[in-house]
């Protein structure tokens, strides 16, 4: 049963409401590499836009023109990047997606989908490159004006099955930090989930991706349709 006709049976409400005020909410998608979150975002999406809502997606690095050319410096690249130089690109890109792209979505009452934002910083360039994790949050906060996902979605999957799914397509500069990186990675975001319970929904990313997507489908249609995150109602 849709999320708008279940409601309406239950006499809840004629219109979903969103978690912020002016409508419009913001749900970033997290995890290592070859996750498949960005399959993830991209049935949710279609999905949400079944049920009429107005949806926006966006990628972490790219989508804007800023974004790509951070992209291609970040990753198509040999030479070894500073790690500040590193985290630097990744927060511009992220600057001009929020100022461009997800702020004036939310504030027209989107509901925007982003395949990997803040957290991705905080995690990579903090736990696996050493950054202090704390001040990489904060610039994350500056160069956002402030945005906070109503709900982060983190796939986990062992950095040994990320290198299986990848098979014989070349790795990207990111890709090839070795193993011991990608395990700081990977513990950095199972802190940062403990650390913010509310915030973030983990799932387990060896599931099928039918049952990925009904887990974050139910997950989101509960945030959407009761206009709270589960920082406001905790389960
Ligand atoms: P993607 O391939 O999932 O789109 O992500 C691009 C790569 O960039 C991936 O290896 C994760 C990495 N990354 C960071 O290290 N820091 C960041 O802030 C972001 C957004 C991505």
């Amino acid at each position: 049963m849709s999320l708008n006709r279940a409601a309406a049976i239950l006499g809840l409400v004629s219109v979903a409401r969103s978690p912020r005020a002016g409508g419009g909410a913001l749900i970033t998608f997290e995890g290592g590499e070859a996750s498949g979150k960005s399959t993830q975002v991209e049935l949710l999406a279609g999905w949400l836009t079944e049920e009429g809502y107005s949806v926006v997606t966006a990628r972490e690095p790219g989508t804007t023109a800023v974004g790509l050319a951070a992209r291609s410096a970040l990753l198509d690249v040999d030479d070894e990047l500073a790690p500040h130089a590193e985290l630097a690109l990744f927060i511009a890109a992220r600057a001009q997606l929020a100022a461009t792209v997800v702020t004036p979505a939310l504030a027209a009452g989107k509901v925007v989908l982003l395949d990997r934002f803040g957290d991705s910083s905080v995690a990579y360039q903090g736990y696996g490159r050493g950054l202090e994790p704390e001040r990489i949050a904060e610039w994350n906060r500056w160069a956002t004006g402030g945005l906070v996902a109503d709900l982060t979605i983190l796939i986990d999957v062992s950095v040994s099955d990320a290198v299986d799914r990848r098979g014989d397509k070349p790795p990207d500069r990111l890709e090839r930090a070795g193993d011991e990186f990608h395990e700081r990675v990977r513990a950095g975001y199972k802190r940062l989930a403990t650390n913010e319970p509310c915030r973030f929904f983990v799932l387990d990313g060896k599931q099928p991706i039918d049952e990925l997507q009904s887990a974050i489908r139910s997950r989101v249609g509960e945030l959407l349709e009761t206009g709270s995150s589960q920082r406001m109602a905790p389960e």
